[in-house]
């Protein structure tokens, strides 16, 4: 299948999401589709993956111009979508999302659909229990199920939004090799949506790119089967940076803020984890400091984060914030005294989908019981404004491109906590919002706050942490001197080298 799109325009009120976009897409490629925040990315591949109309434009799938009227026609046409935010459905199983929303799901047998299930799953490594529910898996599992679900649905292009944030480097070269085999032997279209520029170079055979919605360039990537050098790679990065934003970003080192008292102390916890033989946990977090967290996804690090905000269970030790013993206290407690928890899953936790921006900074306003909606509307002008949030006021939340919701949720945080615990803070980010939102963070720890946050990103935590604690399986190893630890070293303990 080759693909061709055609003067494609989509606005939102007064934002031209895509401006007369004109790109083709050929069989066996891998493409990149690459811009900032709020670009037009995701406008896009919904439109070409049938989520969502254009407003004008045609598509062509082989040089005939096909009319959508939704996902499942786009499926029937042989394009089919992992969205940004997993859409599966929560109370059913594996096997159940596998079944629903196939063209014969209600007549297949469920013993047929696990054998097929199995199949696929072997194939590519990825490893789902059908019939764990979809509640219980990890972010990388439930992107494994989107996939081969539309694979057992035969689509022909395979459209990724932001597929490897939240997954391990693992799990990632899983993905990128069952991509690179779709490709190669059975000429499927890969269409990447990503902002880790290395992952882009490493599996993309070409990328476009879009700023505020108009396409401002194409580009081969380099080949790699002969291995990429870090030059290349490091000069490709700056190209396509400098596409992305229209400009050259400065590179600039975080500043160091002095540490003070300890703030929150886990003092030989022990957390529940059913599938891990969790060992005991000790860290101090001092005023003013980061403490990453590095690991591959499920391996303690975000079941030890949610102990510490009391989201979670703790089987024995204690946990100590602001000076008193908060082990058996509720999360409530602990967020009056100045602990804030941030969640990675943005729209099923963090933010209310449905709510509005101002309806969000209501819920974050002190003075909850008689609301004062001209107070809360002018703060969340100023929040928009200060955080640089595309988006207005009056917007719901799912209408923003999820950095800009990432950012939103950033905003609704206290000026002066005494104590941040972040799920993957940059999630989804492009480079200088990343960036941007560090220089939050960080201005927080100037103030006096601690920061526990974990990240997939080893780069960020090298950057950005003063002390890293590795998680393997359930045990932790902390890393004896941040500064001196290279991205590959940390690339080696993460994989339980210690
Ligand atoms: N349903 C919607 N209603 C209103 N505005 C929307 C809607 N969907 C997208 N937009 C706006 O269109 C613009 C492009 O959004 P899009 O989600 O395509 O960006 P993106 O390139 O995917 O960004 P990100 O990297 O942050 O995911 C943004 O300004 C966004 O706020
Ligand atoms: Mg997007």
């Amino acid at each position: 299948m080759d693909i061709e799109l055609r003067n494609i325009h989509k606005r939102f009120g007064a934002i031209h999401a895509n401006n007369d976009i004109n790109v083709q897409f050929s069989h066996g490629r891998i493409v990149g589709i690459l811009g900032e925040n709020g670009a037009g990315k995701s406008t896009l591949m919904k439109i070409l993956s049938g989520f969502q109309p254009a407003d004008a434009g045609e598509i062509l799938i082989d040089d005939r111009t096909i009319d959508y009227t939704g996902p499942t026609a786009a499926i029937a046409n042989g394009i089919g979508m992992l969205q940004q935010d997993p859409l599966d459905v929560g109370a059913f199983t594996v096997l159940e999302n596998f079944i629903y929303g196939g063209a014969d799901g209600l007549t297949l047998q469920r013993s047929q659909a696990e054998a097929r299930l199995s199949e696929l799953t072997a194939r590519f490594g990825f490893e789902l229990d059908p019939h764990q529910l979809i509640d219980n898996l990890l972010i990388a599992q439930r992107q494994q199920l989107e996939i081969v679900r539309l694979l057992a649905l035969g689509v022909e292009t395979l459209i990724l939004d932001e597929p490897t944030t939240g997954i391990s480097a693992e799990q990632k070269d899983i993905l990128f090799n069952a991509l690179r085999e779709l490709a190669r032997d059975e000429g499927m279209i890969i269409l990447l949506v990503s902002h880790k520029l290395e992952d882009v170079i490493d599996l993309c055979d070409e990328v476009v790119v879009l700023r505020a919605g108009l396409m401002v360039g194409e580009m081969e990537m380099p080949a790699s089967d002969s291995g990429l050098t870090s030059a290349i790679i490091a000069e490709t990065k700056q190209r396509l940076v400098t596409m992305m934003f229209g400009e050259e970003l400065e590179t600039h080192s975080r500043p160091h803020y002095e540490i003070g008292a300890p703030v929150f102390a886990a003092e030989a916890i022990v957390v529940h984890d059913p599938r891990l033989d969790m060992q005991p946990i000790s860290l101090t977090a001092h005023a003013g400091e980061v403490i990453g967290l590095a690991g591959l996804g499920g391996s303690g690090q975000e079941i030890f984060m949610r102990a510490c905000a009391r989201l979670g269970r703790v089987n024995s030790g204690a946990l100590r914030f602001d000076g008193a013993d908060v082990t058996g206290a509720s999360y409530r407690h602990l967020f009056r005294r100045g602990c804030v928890f941030g969640a990675a899953g943005r729209l099923e936790e963090g933010l209310i989908a449905g709510l509005t921006l101002t309806e969000h900074s209501a819920l974050v306003s002190d003075d909850k019981l008689q609301i004062d909606w001209k107070l809360v509307g002018e703060r969340t002008v100023s929040r928009i404004n200060h955080y640089r949030i595309k988006g207005r006021a009056a917007d719901t939340i799912e209408q923003l491109s999820g950095g800009n919701q990432q950012r939103v949720l950033i905003g609704l945080l206290p000026d002066d906590p005494k104590l941040l615990i972040l799920e993957q803070p940059t999630r989804g980010l492009d480079v200088d919002s990343a960036r941007w939102i560090w220089t939050q963070l960080l201005e927080r720890c100037r103030r006096g706050a601690a920061i526990i946050f974990n990240s997939s990103d080893l780069e960020e935590l090298v950057t950005f942490s003063d002390r890293i604690f590795v998680f393997y399986a359930g045990r932790v190893y902390e890393v004896p001197d941040v500064a001196q630890t290279s991205i590959d070293e940390l690339g080696h303990l993460i994989g339980g080298e210690f």
